[in-house]
């Protein structure tokens, strides 16, 4: 009986995984999950009909941001963007406790943005753990054994990095750079070798050439893609190198398995050698990038091996510990948080 009243007046728990290009929600009173882009349109309806084809171009990215780095940089935003998701996940009116995940080297402060912006958008309570124990635990690690496993989420803002054993993030570290920043470069080398632009689509497809860079890949063939010539102010076709796309995002990929390296450079003997027994694996949308997993074993000398869903590896650790620590409030209070090494 007291079971029933309690479940009753229980309030609904939600996991919430929010990333730089993608805010997932799990509720757990309608076993339900909603995903959807991280940005709020700034597109006023008196935008669309303009004559001028590079003028809409520039129209369809209008949007705020919220988060950059993998962390929140705009709580008002923030609020507008997670309200209306709190507010279904909701139940008898009552506000749902939520569980959300940051990057291992956010600060406190950076935490408590996140909480705050999940506080004022419905959360009655607010958890955070680090995003790559979530990771981790949604890519199916068995990370209570006692052998140090390495893991690395590739996101949209942030990669991150951590070494788990006996269920604890035993080392950390991380990069604010991730697939945002090489589809940045895209575009870069884009409007310099060709005067042209591309969707925000078309970028992320173009970071596929970074397999280029692989000694098996001759990299010589090129691509025809639809493009907006900034000179025209129309689209126009355009043919190109996939080593020259490759090549602009070169630096960007030495500076992640440079960070990747240095961690485990700094790893005790011991916990190296059980780290290279097993294969790093890679989560996150960096790790659907054709020869991300590649690259990274010859710039790390690990294996690598890619999640099986890599993009939902966060939120699906999230509803895992959702179910596993329901009810453990020790572990509630006492969420552990790693010390960062940068
Ligand atoms: N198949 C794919 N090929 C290339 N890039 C992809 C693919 N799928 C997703 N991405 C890219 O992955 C990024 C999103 O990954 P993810 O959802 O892990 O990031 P996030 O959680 O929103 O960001 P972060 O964790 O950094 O805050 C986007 O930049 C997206 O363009
Ligand atoms: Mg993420």
């Amino acid at each position: 009986m007291l079971d029933i009243f309690s479940t009753l007046i229980a309030p609904p728990l939600v996991a919430v995984d929010v990333g730089t290009a993608t805010t997932r929600l799990y509720a757990s009173a309608s076993d339900t999950l909603t995903e959807q882009p991280s940005t709020l349109s700034l597109r006023g309806a008196q935008t669309v009909d303009v004559a001028d084809e590079y003028l809409r171009h520039t129209n369809r990215q209008l949007a705020s941001r919220p988060l950059r780095g993998g962390v929140v940089v705009d709580v008002r935003n923030a609020v507008s963007l997670l309200r209306p998701l709190l507010r279904q996940a909701r139940q008898r009116f009552l506000q749902p406790i939520s569980l959300a995940s940051a990057p291992s080297d956010t600060t406190p402060l950076e935490r408590a943005r996140l909480q705050e912006a999940l506080l004022q958008a419905g959360a009655k309570k607010v958890y955070i753990i680090p995003e790559v124990l979530a990771a981790a635990l949604g890519a199916g690690l068995d990370i209570e054994q006692g052998q140090a496993q390495l893991l690395v989420d590739i996101g949209d803002g942030v990669t991150d990095m951590a070494v788990l054993r006996h269920g604890r993030i035993v080392a950390a570290t991380s990069i604010r750079l991730a697939c945002s920043d090489l589809q940045r470069a895209v575009r870069s080398s884009l409007i310099t070798l060709h005067r042209v632009r591309v969707s925000d689509s078309e970028a992320e497809r173009l970071t596929h050439c970074l397999k280029a860079l692989l000694p098996e890949d001759d990299g010589g063939e090129t691509l025809q893609l639809e493009a907006l010539d900034i000179g025209a102010r129309r689209q126009r076709l355009c043919q190109v190198s996939r080593r020259d796309l490759a090549l602009a995002m070169e630096p960007l990929l030495t500076r992640i398995t440079a960070t990747i390296s240095a961690g485990v450079r700094r790893l005790p003997d011991e916990m190296r050698r059980e780290i290279a027994a097993a294969p790093l694996c890679l989560t996150g949308g960096g790790a659907l990038i054709s020869g991300m997993d590649g690259l990274i074993a010859a710039g790390t000398g690990l294996q690598v091996r890619v999640a099986d869903d890599p993009l939902h590896a966060v939120i699906n650790g999230a509803i895992h510990t959702l179910r596993s620590r329901h009810g453990d409030k020790q572990w509630w209070d006492h969420i552990d948080w790693p010390t960062f090494s940068a």
